[in-house]
């Protein structure tokens, strides 16, 4: 509500234009569920991490926040560093039957394959990490660039980081690749593998950062999923249930513990 002299504008959800300046728009995560976790998305123009041990669905659950907004009429791009994207297309098409391969097609995604050899941007198994880390930060700048998506999902960088012997170099190199991603206005979602135990030293300087894990609950894994930060939001501290079944990903109302 603002005041002009003694007229009192509404806007349309009871701010002043002014405040929906200052506070981030949110954009929906497209995993029912999740939303309601995390005050409605992820805050616009933001890197947000989905950390988890292998299997626990960090994959699905990027794919599927890019599926989502493709369906809604947002151009999206996928980067996949350590996974070839004709794979990753196969698993989820596979999987949940959403056609990759279709998207790109009607220009709505790009996909851009890392181990791809004409990028030339891993020349060998011994390249330099930190070489190949910061032709990467520059092949993402000029990507972003180039396509304008509004959503990015990076599929697990853990690998490419773990061979950089310095903590110091890690980190900063990692300052630099999410400097980028917010500079290009774009939302982005990060996977990161916790192999190597690294993954702390990525999260520090993500917006946000959720975790997948699997729990043995009696007899049964049970997948869940929290939210382990979120900056400049308010956030569960519940642990939910996480589904997988062939319509995607969902998160439960209930929890993995009785
Ligand atoms: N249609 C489906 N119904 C139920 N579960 C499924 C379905 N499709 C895939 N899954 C499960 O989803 C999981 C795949 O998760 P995903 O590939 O996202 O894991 P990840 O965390 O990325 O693993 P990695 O670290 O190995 O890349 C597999 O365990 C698979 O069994
Ligand atoms: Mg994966």
């Amino acid at each position: 509500m603002i005041l002009e002299g003694k007229r009192v504008v509404e806007t349309s959800v009871g701010r002043s234009p002014d405040d929906m300046m200052k506070v981030f728009s949110r954009v929906k995560s497209g995993v029912p569920g999740f939303d309601d976790l995390v005050s409605g998305g992820f805050n616009e123009g933001t890197v947000n991490t989905v950390t988890g041990g292998s299997g626990t669905g960090k994959t699905v659950f990027a794919t599927q926040f890019i599926y989502y907004g493709v369906q809604n009429g947002e151009k999206c791009m996928i980067i996949t560093p350590s996974e070839s994207s004709e794979s990753l297309k196969r698993e989820i098409y596979s999987s949940f039957r959403w056609d990759l391969w279709k998207m790109e097609d009607q220009n709505m995604l790009s996909v851009v394959d890392v181990t791809d050899p004409t990028l030339r941007l891993q020349k060998s198994i011994d390249v330099d990490p930190v070489e190949f880390l910061m032709n990467f930060r520059k092949l993402v700048e000029r990507k972003i660039k180039e396509e304008k998506p509004k959503r990015v999902f990076i599929d697990d960088l853990m690998a490419f980081f773990t061979a950089v012997e310095s903590p110091f170099k890690v980190r900063s190199l990692a300052d630099d690749l999410f400097g980028t991603l917010r500079a290009g206005g774009v939302t982005s979602v990060i996977t990161i593998g916790t192999a190597f135990g690294m993954n702390q030293m990525l999260e520090y300087g993500a917006d946000s950062c959720t975790i997948l894990k699997r729990e043995l609950i009696g007899n049964t894994l049970v997948r869940s999923i929290h939210i382990m930060k979120m900056r400049g939001s308010k956030i569960s501290n519940s642990i939910r249930v996480l589904d997988i079944s062939d319509d995607g990903m969902v998160v439960s109302a209930l929890s993995p513990y009785p």
